[in-house]
């Protein structure tokens, strides 16, 4: 039988340069000081019996197996608790460690069972492997009859079963929750034979604090927590490494296969973005790919209101490639445009682009950054000369302050947010800016030193005042900004941010943030000497988005915590491969690495490597294309694996200028909301049927690599060129590695990149050049990639979206940690058992004015719409906010938001919509009718 078990060494890494030099059974070796001797022997390839140890987890000493005999010293050491020393002399085999270790055994079999033949983790299981290496087959010990037998099983959690019977009290999953996960939600109760597991306050594990990111399963020895996955579908047959195709974070996932199915998902402890760690979703909830409803088939219909037809792939695309050239004939090159995709790869994306640049011959292509992650890029490119975030995941583990800005990481980046919180557990001091109370602020062992809870839309207010407190204190590293900044731009913006209207105690009537908290912050800031910012779609989803980036870049660059690890600025991005959609040239104004279409140096390389010309007018933005649809100049649009019509602000908007078109091709796993106004669609492949790369966050490159070949039989890269190829324009790739040596030859950035680097490195965080062969964890050390970094003024200016007498609440949204953006993915996943509506949270006090209570219907209307969702009172929330997430297409909370926009980048404000709530009596007509056709397309096998 396949394993995937990798060469656990028992205790973890110690973190030294010193070596030291011991005996361990007579031959000398060498590890880092402050290693057990159970990682030592481990390494020099002697095995030590444990139980209650793992690599992972640090040592805990409480199972008594590992002893060992040490020269000189009385007893019998516990090898895991115990570091190696100089000249230090080991025994690990002696006839009395045996006998020793016998007993432990024979103590802990006594209250399991060993009818190992039909246990579950038969040959995975490390007190079977003890008992047959100890020869142990039964027990001297009775245990009195006050075991954990016939203890009720908890299969509660879809994806995971706790079966007491087999639990050894090893502690290794209370251990793993409290240090790899970082919830505490396990613990141990009773004593001796007596003594459990219980999950938060004796509560199932699904109805528990427990957050199901699966660390205590993967920690356990034996089969007391499994995964259900296996069960079912037999064991894995070879794993596949590839990078999760969820969010920004890119953890690193072995897929183990059975021929063609993925029996489960283990993160890979070689990942540099996880190290061995995942989340709910990435680990159990990819199911999704191989769920029912996927469309397998290409579809044609002539108008959106006629059933669709299935068709050959030939067909499709030769109609899709038809329609596009009779269109632009008759309304010319500029009428039609595409969209590329966040959640495909990085060569999807880049062919995408050159597709309609090169075989459509125009700009106007355009990515979802539009509408999450766009300001960053504007932001921080003019601040610092480049669209990316400054740090490595790891960074975070060197600072001193972490600031955390409309970001909820515990729920969008959980797996970057557990190894927050492991930094704060060591010390490090939190300062949150958000309207909503997130987990972050009090958890377990977690305070944040300061909530500075504002108004939606005030940020800018905020940063300048914390701006204000650093410069007016002297707080500000002079000799820093001076040395690496613009100076005349450092003094103008010292002066400006200086005026008084900046002062907290006047910001704190636009923001609500009490002026002596405020400054008490910004001096935590300000000290360090590490401080670290990371923010999220709270910063850049509005209409001050842009300035609010460039208002954090000045404060880093003020306070010189920039260019080295434990400071930086850190943008959360949303989607897998968001960052890299961005860097492959999917906005209308810019090729990959950024770089301006009007350049013409810069188009002369791409038209001579393409052999076209090229246009150098940016092309037209999401928002502009549909406008130039609703004026009749715009008519056909390719959209890959984006859904607009739920992902977008004000929906009634998008529908009409998606109905305006003559030709929508909508590629996608799934029907999307989107797909409802395509003439064309073309079946999506999911991550784990293709080969590519991934961007994650931290600008690092993975590889993806197919797992199943695609369900419709092409991987979207291939649909793209023939695509192309229909249209006359020759495009002709292998394999996607061709498509990366394209992209490395005409990005700077990706000079060095290759898949063969790749695979011998593991992943590259880009620049990867001549200059950094293997990559650049920080970024702007010694200088900023713009030379001179470059402070902007940041004038305040309130956004046009106010709470009045008609709309008196302000509404904010936000994301789940069990649904992921649309939820196209995990509402066809068991997620759904712990989030399966969007619900409105509201504050007591707004909730009692209006006489709702927890679970009624609300009416939500803003001048652009309205919408009905049930309600949470909740004091998570301040009053004069309320706050849902989007992840489902009922809840239509996108028919609410407005249209107001970022002013650099059309970034959609929708954090900020003044709204109206009141009770009624039942959600509207259409939304029962969506929510009735979703439950109908549920399928028993959900996972
Ligand atoms: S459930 Fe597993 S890891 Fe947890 S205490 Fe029991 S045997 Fe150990
Ligand atoms: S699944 Fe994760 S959160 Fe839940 S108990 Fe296990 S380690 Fe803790
Ligand atoms: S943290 Fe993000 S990348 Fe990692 S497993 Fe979860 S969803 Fe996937
Ligand atoms: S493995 Fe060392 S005491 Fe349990």
């Amino acid at each position: 039988m396949y394993s995937i078990d990798h060469k656990d060494l028992g205790t973890p890494a110690a973190i030294s340069n010193e070596p030291v030099t011991l005996d361990i059974d007579g031959s000398p070796v060498t590890v880092p000081a402050g290693t057990s001797i159970m990682r030592a022997a481990a390494l020099a390839g002697t095995r030590i019996p444990k139980l209650c140890a793992t690599d992972t987890l640090k040592a805990f000493g409480s199972c008594r197996l590992c002893l060992v005999e040490i020269e000189g010293r009385r007893g019998f050491p516990a090898s895991c608790t115990t570091e190696v020393a100089p000249g230090m002399k080991v025994r690990t085999q002696s006839s009395r460690l045996l006998q020793l270790r016998r007993g432990v055994v024979e103590l802990y079999v006594s209250d399991h069972p060993l009818d190992c033949a039909t246990c579950p983790a038969d040959g995975h299981c490390e007190l079977q492997d003890a008992a047959a290496e100890l020869g142990v087959e039964g027990s001297r010990y009775a245990s009195g009859g006050a075991t954990q037998r016939g203890a009720l099983q908890d299969a509660s959690n879809p994806y995971f079963a706790f079966n007491p019977d087999l639990c050894i009290v090893c502690s290794r999953c209370v251990r793993a929750c409290d240090e790899v996960q970082g919830t505490l939600a396990l613990t141990i109760e009773g004593r001796g034979f007596e003594s459990r597991v219980s999950a938060s306050q004796h509560e199932s594990f699904v109805e528990s604090e427990c957050v199901s990111c699966g660390a205590c399963v993967e920690a356990c020895p034996t089969a007391a927590l499994t995964e259900k996955s296996p069960l079912g579908l037999g064991a894995p047959t070879q794993a596949v490494t590839t990078t999760c195709g969820y969010c920004g974070v890119g953890c690193s996932l072995k897929a183990e296969v059975k021929d063609t199915k993925v029996v489960r998902m283990v993160p890979n402890r070689a990942g540099t973005a996880n190290k061995g760690h995942a989340c709910v979703k990435g680990r159990f909830a990819f199911g999704y790919a191989t769920h029912p409803d996927r469309i397998r088939r290409p579809m044609i219909r002539q108008r959106i209101t006629d059933p669709w037809r299935e068709v050959s792939w030939e067909e499709a695309i030769g109609h899709a490639a038809a329609e596009f050239r009779r269109i632009q004939g008759k309304y010319g090159p500029d009428s039609v445009g595409g969209i590329t995709s966040s959640r495909c790869t990085n060569e999807e994306t880049f062919l995408v682009q050159k597709l309609v640049r090169a075989a459509l011959g125009t700009n106007n292509v355009d990515t979802c950054a539009r509408v999450c992650h766009s300001a960053t890029g504007y932001g921080l490119k003019h601040t610092l000369g480049e669209s990316a975030g400054t740090q490595a995941f790891t960074s975070v583990m060197q600072a001193d302050v972490i600031v955390v800005i409309g970001a909820n990481p515990t729920d969008g980046h959980p797996v970057f947010a557990s190894q927050l919180k492991r930094r704060l557990r060591q010390g490090a001091k939190l300062i949150v800016i958000d309207p909503r109370a997130i987990d972050l602020v009090r958890s377990p062992h977690i305070e944040a030193v300061a909530h500075l809870q504002l108004r939606p839309g005030t940020n800018v207010a905020v940063i300048n005042a914390f701006a204000h407190v650093v410069v007016t204190e002297g707080l500000a590293s002079n000799a820093y900004a001076e040395a690496r900044c613009e100076v005349d731009s450092y003094r103008q913006w010292k002066a400006f941010v200086a005026d008084a209207r900046y002062s907290p105690e006047a910001t704190e009537e636009i923001s609500g943030v009490p002026a002596a908290l405020l400054r008490a912050a910004a001096r935590i800031y300000a000290a360090g000497p590490n401080s670290a910012i990371y923010y999220g779609l709270g910063v850049t989803e509005h209409s001050q988005g842009t300035t609010m980036v460039m208002g954090i870049a000045n404060l880093a660059m003020a306070t010189g915590n920039l260019g080295r690890e434990g400071v930086g600025v850190s943008p959360l991005r949303g989607q897998n491969n968001v960052q890299g959609s961005c860097d492959m040239g999917s906005f209308p104004h810019e090729f990959s690495g950024y770089r301006h279409v009007s350049d013409g140096a810069t188009r002369g390389l791409f038209e001579a490597a393409w052999n076209v010309k090229l246009a150098s007018e940016p092309g037209l933005r999401i928002p502009n294309m549909f406008e130039a649809a609703l004026d009749g100049s715009f008519r056909g649009l390719y959209i890959q694996g984006e859904d607009f019509v739920q992902s977008d602000p004000n929906t009634n908007h998008v529908v009409a200028a998606l109905s305006a078109m003559e030709c929508v091709v909508v590629q996608d796993l799934f029907l999307v909301e989107t797909a409802r106004y395509a003439h064309i669609f073309l079946p999506g492949a999911s991550f784990l049927e293709k080969d590519g790369t991934f961007t994650n966050a931290e600008r690092r490159i993975s590889r993806v690599r197919k797992v199943m070949e695609p369900l419709a039989g092409l991987a979207d890269w291939e649909v793209t060129m023939q695509l192309a190829q229909a249209l006359g324009y020759p495009m002709h790739y292998s394999h996607p590695s061709e498509i990366m040596d394209e992209i490395a030859r005409l990005t700077p950035t990706f000079r060095g990149v290759t898949y063969d680097k790749l695979e011998r490195l593991g992943s590259i965080q880009w620049p990867c050049n001549d200059a950094a062969p293997d990559g650049t964890p920080t970024m702007h050390v010694g200088s900023f990639v713009r030379g001179k970094g470059k402070f902007y003024l940041t004038e305040y200016v309130a956004t046009s979206e106010r709470s009045t007498s008609r709309f008196p609440l302000l509404l904010t949204t936000g994301r789940v940690l069990f649904q992921y953006n649309v939820g196209t993915q995990t509402r066809r996943t068991a997620n759904l058992a712990w989030q399966a509506e969007d619900r409105l949270e509201i504050h007591p006090d707004d909730a009692e004015d209006r006489g709702i209570a927890d679970g009624d219907w609300v009416g939500v209307s803003s001048r652009t719409g309205d919408t009905v969702l049930r309600a949470i009172v909740s004091r998570r929330m301040t009053p004069g906010v309320v706050y849902t997430t989007f992840h489902f297409p009922e809840s239509g909370v996108n028919l609410v938001t407005t249209e107001n926009s970022d002013w650099a980048t059309n970034c959609p404000e929708y954090k900020v919509t003044a709204v109206n709530v009141v009770r009624v009596g039942q959600p509207e007509a259409w939304q029962a009718r969506i929510r009735a056709e979703r439950s109908a397309q549920r399928s028993p096998a959900l996972r």
